[in-house]
């Protein structure tokens, strides 16, 4: 419902459709949101559980699933998760065979991975939200600790959302300047991959920070932006001979056809990045 509320607040939809298994809870919702339309601009806002219907002709799907639970880790939620996208993707694909897909559910990385083989699209129509919360959480953190506005902090966060989130220490700049050398001693104030766990702890399941990286993601996609975003993708093929089946998160720039490449030269990252989470 957040990147909902998102979308809709930044009118990057004409149609608004919400698909769950509770139906008064999704109708609520609807109704919720419909009667905010005084102060949007007009979107057509349709729910429901039925998701050949409601879904048809998406131009992107976005697969969510129950918020966090504080007793569930991310990867404990594997099994419930595929078996959820076991019973929507094929009905999402039939409906919309030219969507773009983007995964959010956890565990994002093996999810995407999931919904490609699933859905049977081609793996730049298939994108997971993967570590572009991570990276943004890191921006956030250091943005506070250097006192500049978020915004103009870049630094990346690669590989697997979560835990297994790597930060690119080399990609942080303010303002297009390296500030590596201001920060030696401090990495553990940076601790992104611990921010999550913090907020379910305190409010039991994450939302705001998740409903605006998924709108951001969707915006660079329908709107063609072309903006690099560190994503969940197919790394396969990114690296010459590298045959791994494995959705990464890696800076890649999005449009309205999905993943339209990955920017720089990642072989020696991504080589390095199959090799830990081999082990
Ligand atoms: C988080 C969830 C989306 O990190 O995994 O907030």
């Amino acid at each position: 419902m957040a990147i909902a509320q998102t979308i809709l607040t930044e009118g990057l939809a004409d149609e608004i459709a919400l698909v769950d298994a509770e139906a008064d809870r999704v109708r609520g919702e609807m109704l919720d949101l419909q009667h905010a339309a005084a102060f949007l601009p007009r979107v057509r806002i349709v729910a429901g559980t039925d998701v050949l219907a409601l879904t048809r002709s998406s131009d992107l799907a976005i697969i969510t699933v129950p918020r966090e639970t504080a007793a569930a880790s991310r990867m404990d939620q594997l099994r419930r998760n595929v078996a959820l996208l076991r019973e929507v993707m094929p009905t999402v694909a039939e409906g919309s065979p030219e969507s773009l897909l983007l995964v959010v559910s956890n565990p994002v990385d093996v999810l995407a991975y999931a919904a490609w083989k699933l859905s049977g699209f081609p793996s730049s129509r298939v994108i997971g939200s993967g570590t572009d919360l991570d990276s943004a959480r890191l921006r956030c953190l250091l943005a506070e600790h250097l006192d500049v506005g978020a915004q103009d902090m870049q630094a990346y966060m690669v590989s697997e959302h979560g835990d297994g989130a790597l930060a690119l220490w080399w990609s942080i700049r303010v303002g297009g300047m390296p500030v590596l050398s201001y920060l030696q001693k401090t990495h553990s104030l940076f601790d992104a991959v611990g921010c999550a766990g913090e907020v379910i702890g305190l409010k039991g399941y994450t939302s705001w920070a998740i409903g605006y990286s998924a709108a951001s993601l969707a915006r660079s996609l329908l709107r063609d932006q072309r903006r690099v975003h560190p994503v969940s993708v197919l790394a396969k093929g990114f690296v010459p001979g590298d045959t791994h089946e494995v959705f990464l998160s890696l800076p890649a720039r999005l449009g309205r056809r999905g993943v339209l490449g990955i920017v720089g030269n990642m072989s020696k990252l991504l080589r390095d990045l199959i090799q830990i989470n081999r082990r």
